[in-house]
This record gives structure tokens, sequence and C-alpha cells, in this order.
């Protein structure tokens, strides 16, 4: 395993930085969008009681987001009704990634122990949904070369954000909502890569709303994260499970 840790290249491009260790795997580290007119709108923390209410509005509106889901942080991704609400995101075309098993800084972990952040919630991905997400957000976007080397062992990369709505950190919906104004005003990138959370009622009700009409007044197509970055969304996995004894936190 600490092979890994020998770096060959470190390579940084615009909004990705892709390490690759000596044993030849790789991972990126993506910090925006690639492609231009496109927003990719992304919710983290859940599931919790807000899920479907996000999943709701987005698939009216037409848009396609990402939600960055923890296996045990506000509840236990086994639990019901969470499972069947996964599934439907992923038949509506939202894509399903992983915040990691219980949101730990991976830049604070034994070895053992970032294993277990990253490998616990695609067991519980494969057994619910039959699918391994193929993007990671690591809890508060802290990532090094350790947890670089841990993800491209697995074929994953990482997604941090380039727009943070600032609903985990205290901003008001107003606050939000100014925040996207300012954002779209003079878009420097020409996309987006947001960052929500799907724990907050305001960010549901709210800001939500409020930024899928900004975004699609200016044009923006909103799309799933691998559909903005033009990559695929999944690695190979084993079909989805019923449930069993196994299901729990
Ligand atoms: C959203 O997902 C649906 C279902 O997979 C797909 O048909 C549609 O083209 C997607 N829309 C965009 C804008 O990517
Ligand atoms: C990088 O993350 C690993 C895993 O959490 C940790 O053990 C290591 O100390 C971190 N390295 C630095 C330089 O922070
Ligand atoms: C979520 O949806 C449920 C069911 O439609 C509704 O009762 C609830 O008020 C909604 N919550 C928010 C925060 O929008
Ligand atoms: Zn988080």
């Amino acid at each position: 395993m600490r092979t890994t840790l020998f770096l060959a290249a470190l390579v940084g491009s615009g909004t990705a930085l892709t390490l690759t260790a000596r044993d030849g795997t790789s991972a990126t580290l993506f910090t925006g969008c690639a492609k231009a007119g496109h927003a990719a709108l992304t919710f983290d923390d859940g599931p919790w009681q807000y899920h479907k209410n996000v999943s709701d509005i987005c698939t009216a509106a037409g848009a396609n987001v990402t939600f960055f889901i923890n296996g045990l942080n506000y509840d236990c991704i086994y639990n019901d009704p969470y499972p069947g609400w996964l599934a439907n995101d992923i038949e509506r075309g939202h894509q399903i990634a992983s915040h990691t098993w219980s949101h730990k800084d991976l830049t604070m972990l034994s070895q053992a122990d970032l294993d277990a952040e990253i490998d616990k919630p695609n067991i519980a991905f494969q057994k619910i949904l039959g699918v391994k997400p193929a993007f990671l957000r690591p809890p508060y976007g802290n990532c090094n070369d350790t947890v670089l080397a841990a993800l491209g062992q697995r074929g994953m990369n990482a997604a941090t954000w380039d727009f943070d709505s600032g609903d985990s950190t205290g901003s008001s919906a107003a606050d939000s909502k100014k925040a996207y104004d300012q954002r779209l005003a003079s878009n420097p990138t020409g996309n987006i890569l947001a960052l929500n959370h799907e724990t907050m009622a305001s960010t549901v009700t709210d800001v939500l709303p409020y930024a899928i009409s900004a975004l699609q007044a200016k044009k923006y197509k909103l799309v799933t994260l691998a559909t903005c970055l033009g990559l695929a969304p999944y690695l190979p996995a084993s079909a989805a499970e019923t449930s069993d004894f196994s299901w729990h936190c």
C-alpha cells in the first residue's frame, strides 16, 4: 500500500489536479466543472429528511443534480426511506456520489480509518443501489496525497467545488441567493460547481428554487457533476441486493 505514496507525477491544470503513483494508479481532484454553460448543483451531508424534497424540486425543473451522500452523518443510509429515495434519484438522472462514511476530516486519519471512510459507504451503495460511485467529496474539502492515493487505488476521483452557497457556514438564505447572483453576474469560468447542503431547510425551500431560476434565466444547462466533467458517474459494481440483517450502521 505504501508504494502509492511515491509519486511519479503531480499534474495540475486549471480545475484538476492529478496524482499518479509509481504503481500506475492515479486520482484527480476536480475543483470545478469542465463544460462551458453547464452548472452542477451539488448537495452534501444527506441522506436526511429533506432529501426527496430536493430531488423533487430539481426533477420538476428539469435539473439533474448530484448528491454527496454519507453512510452515517445526520442519519444512517440504510434506514427507510433512504434506500428507496436514492434509487429513485438514479432513475431520475441525478448522480449519487460519496461523501465518506461519517464525515471525518480525511487528512487526519490512520490508513485503516481512511480506508474505512472510503469503503464502508461504497459497500452500502452497492447493496442498496448496485452502483459504485466514481466520485468522492472529502469533508470540508480537505484532501492530501495519501487520500488521493487511496482513491486512485479504488478507481475513484475526488471533487470539491468552486462556489459555496455558504449554507453550512452561517449564511442566511438571503446571503446565499446574493452569492449566486454575484457569481452569475460575471462568471469568470463560464460554468459552476456549486456546494449546497440538503440538511438545511432554507436551502430547500428558498435558495434552491431561486438558484435554479437564476441559472436557467442565464441559459445554463443544469447537469450532474459527471456530465459537467464529461466522465462516467459510476464504476463497475454488482447488482443491488435485498434488505437483510447487514443493512445497518
Ligand atoms: C437528465 O437525466 C435524464 C435521465 O437520465 C436524461 O434523460 C436527461 O437528458 C438529463 N438532462 C440533462 C440536462 O443532462
Ligand atoms: C494526509 O492524510 C493522511 C490520512 O488521513 C494522514 O495520515 C496524513 O498525516 C496526512 N498528511 C499530511 C501531510 O497532512
Ligand atoms: C418536504 O416535502 C414534504 C412532503 O411533500 C413536505 O411536507 C415538507 O414541508 C417539505 N419540506 C421542506 C423543507 O420543503
Ligand atoms: Zn459535508
